[in-house]
């Protein structure tokens, strides 16, 4: 850090400069402004309120853990998820990643519902890749389908109002740019910081860091001394999502702020209209409308929503 920085509310040297809010702030005063700006982003985009029951996504890592203890610290009612995946192969990733959620969980007296994939269903993820037609041998598509559907399930089963996953700005970004490069009309359409929940048995889903940086939070994980599994899991190596990652990061560095403005504009032209959606194909009053404007079926083995009639995927998938 260059002596021409100041931390902006005491003066004194800075732990993180971020150029793209002309601002550096101290290892005191960063903190507290994360925290700050999180409650302001809940209120701005109506995400929850303190009535509300929360349940925070937690996998262990530095984002979900440090949401869980920002929301904590602001007194929000929120309990834990974490989804154990049985993703071993010689690095422990599971095993690991649920032990750095189990310490958070006790060391602040929070509550942790745990849920293990193998000894529900039978089969790892790995294990449910090789039988599935979804992913050319990476785990990551059914590895998102079980650990939505589980989310959506304890949500609703456990009556808590809005299900919090740990996003930050980098994945929001790297997301919108993947589906913006193919105009991938219906995902863009539910990418959003709050999605409401379009189906009976669905909750409201936010994602309350969407506007800080990946470095931010590691930043904010590291001076608030929360252990977190520092690697990735096995599989995320070589992934598109790193990819994009990589490419808005070049570009930021040449353009300080870029990825923060691709996503804000995202957001300022769904605003304006740029996306307006109809709702077509309802023939049904008991059928539901998805945020792409498309017909919400439900599942009639599980009774969760599908976008198309018949066996939900994760029926399919586990059934
Ligand atoms: P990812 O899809 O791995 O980028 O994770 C995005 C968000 O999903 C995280 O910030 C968490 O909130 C949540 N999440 C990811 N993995 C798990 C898990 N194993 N258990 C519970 N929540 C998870
Ligand atoms: Fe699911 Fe890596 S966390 S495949
Ligand atoms: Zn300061
Ligand atoms: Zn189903």
């Amino acid at each position: 850090m260059t002596t021409k920085h100041r931390c902006r509310k005491c003066g004194a040297p800075p732990v993180i400069n971020m150029p793209q809010h002309r601002l550096a702030l101290c290892a005191e005063h960063f903190p507290q402004w994360i925290v700050e700006q999180t409650e302001r982003f809940i209120r701005k985009y109506h995400m929850f309120t303190h009535e509300d029951r929360l349940l925070a996504a937690v996998s262990g890592g530095k984002d979900s853990l440090s949401l869980w203890d920002i929301l904590w610290q602001l007194g929000y009612t929120v309990d834990g998820l974490y989804i154990s995946l049985g993703i071993d192969d010689g690095t422990g990733y599971s095993a690991e990643s649920q032990a750095k959620a189990d310490q958070f969980a006790a060391q602040r007296n929070l509550k942790l519902i745990v849920v293990d994939v193998p000894a529900l269903y039978g089969e790892s993820i790995p294990q449910m890749t090789q039988r599935s037609q979804r992913s050319k041998g990476k785990p990551c598509s059914v590895c998102g389908l079980v650990k939505r559907r589980i989310m959506d399930q304890i949500a609703r089963d456990n009556g808590y109002d809005v299900l919090v996953t740990g996003h930050n700005l980098d994945d929001e970004a790297a997301t919108l740019l993947a589906n913006t490069l193919i105009w991938d009309a219906d995902r863009i359409l539910r990418q959003q910081p709050v999605l409401e929940a379009h189906h009976p048995a669905l909750r409201r889903k936010a994602k309350p860091l969407f506007r800080f940086y990946e470095r931010e939070m590691a930043a904010y994980a590291l001076l608030r001394k929360i252990d977190y599994i520092y690697d990735e899991c096995p599989y995320a190596e070589g992934t598109r999502s790193i990819f994009f990652k990589q490419l808005l990061n070049r570009l930021e560095t040449v353009q300080p702020g870029a990825k923060l403005k691709f996503y804000l504009s995202f957001l300022q032209a769904r605003e304006s209209g740029l996306f307006n959606i109809t709702a077509e194909g309802i023939t049904d009053e008991n059928m539901s409308i998805g945020a792409g404007g498309k017909p919400l079926y439900t599942c009639p083995s599980c009774g969760q929503p599908t976008i198309v009639p018949g066996l939900c995927a994760f029926c399919r998938l586990v059934g």
